[in-house]
């Protein structure tokens, strides 16, 4: 191992009661470590690290001049944790849509499943980079999208393919000098029955059109008086958005792990809907939300994480909103037939209604128990 991956295997992933057997990096992290020479890199000088998942690159390179941008609230914490408990310098962690540093000497690269993501990174990279700066891009072959490598080329230029190692592949590049393309603009399409338009920045769930999972939840709102409603996996904010067009009094909280989600979240509520009191956070589920304090969370829940399909961030989603809500405060929950959310309702609500269903998707409703 060498000084930049000695610390690997201490890292640990977040949360941290996620299976504690898998680790907290990948082969495309250690390729990306083993192709720097330490000793050759000037510490007076930015280094930029794109899409860091739980710290790996960023803990390496915490004693340079480092900038840590990420589109994810939860790689954020894990970055945060993983620094602190190796006794590791601070770094500069920060979303997309903040500033990057210019000219820096290094840039280090995740491959990001998403290509709207990839194409962000490198039509905001192109403009910063100096006539010295190295750029390294890295996947797991299985997460490089296809058209990966196009983009690369489209967007950096001459781009130098390396040998695949441990089932990775990276890519080298630096400044071909000639101008940069514009960033692509947000995809933005009208929500069918009504008069709103969505805005999906790069990154956001179901940018192109309406999820079906959304689109059942859409035909089927909840009916009530709810004072304070929560989105929670907001994406670009659509339930939200139409629950407000019915009940615009109560005050909306509409939260998403993704940056660039909450972004668009934010837009669709501003743009659409501007009277209405809504407020749009960065946030792993609703981690720091009070206690009894909501009436309806509506929920379209993801099922996977980094990359691994996973049913942990759901679980986490019900037991928070269990404690969020008030009593006889609601829990409308949309998801895939098969993925059994009813019985992890039971379990947390002693039980639970569906209220509608497709083919493929169902809505369940829970309600908390009014203490006796
Ligand atoms: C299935 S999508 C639903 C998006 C939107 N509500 C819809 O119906 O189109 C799930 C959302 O949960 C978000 N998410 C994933 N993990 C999260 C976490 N730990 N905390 C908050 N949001 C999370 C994802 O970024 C994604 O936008």
């Amino acid at each position: 191992m060498s000084a930049l991956t000695q610390h690997l295997p201490l890292l640990q992933r977040y949360p941290p009661q996620l299976e504690d057997n898998l680790q907290a990096w990948d082969s495309a992290d250690e390729y990306l470590l083993q192709s720097l020479v330490p000793s050759q890199l000037d510490r007076s000088r930015p280094v930029l690290v794109l899409g860091d998942g739980f710290g790996a690159l960023s803990c390496a390179l915490s004693s340079f001049k480092l900038t840590s941008v990420t589109d994810s609230f939860v790689s954020r914490k894990a970055i945060e944790q993983n620094l602190e408990r190796l006794g590791l310098p601070g770094v500069d962690i920060v979303p997309p849509q903040a500033p990057w540093p210019q000219e820096p000497q290094l840039v280090l690269a995740k491959i990001p499943k998403q290509l709207s993501l990839l194409e962000y990174w490198l039509a905001k990279l192109k403009p910063l980079l100096g006539p010295d700066t190295q750029v390294w891009f890295a996947g797991r072959d299985r997460d490089i999208p296809e058209r990966a490598e196009a983009l690369l080329g489209k967007y950096l230029g001459p781009t130098e393919r390396l040998l695949g190692w441990k089932k990775a592949r990276a890519f080298f590049s630096h400044s071909d000098g000639k101008a940069p393309l514009p960033m692509p603009a947000p995809l933005r399409w009208p929500l069918e029955g009504t008069a709103f338009t969505l805005t999906n920045h790069a990154n956001v769930f179901s940018r192109q059109s309406l999820d079906i999972g959304a689109r059942l939840m859409l035909a089927n709102l909840p009916e009530g008086r709810f004072d304070r409603v929560i989105d929670l996996g907001c994406g670009n904010g659509v339930l939200a958005l139409a629950m407000a067009n019915r009940y615009p009094e109560a005050h909306y909280s509409l939260v998403d792990e993704s940056y660039l989600a909450v972004a668009s979240a934010e837009e669709n509520m501003a743009h659409n809907l501007p009277q209405v009191d809504a407020h749009c956070l960065a946030n792993d589920c609703l981690s720091g939300f009070p206690s009894v304090s909501a009436d309806l969370v509506l929920c379209n829940p993801p099922f996977h994480q980094q990359q691994a399909v996973t049913d942990h961030v759901a679980w986490q989603m019900m037991k928070d909103a269990q404690r969020v809500l008030r009593p006889g405060g609601e829990l409308w929950l949309v998801g895939n037939r098969h993925l059994g959310y009813h019985l992890k309702l039971k379990r947390l609500f002693g039980g639970c209604q569906v209220v509608a269903s497709d083919r493929k998707f169902v809505i369940l409703k829970a309600v908390k128990r009014r203490s006796k």
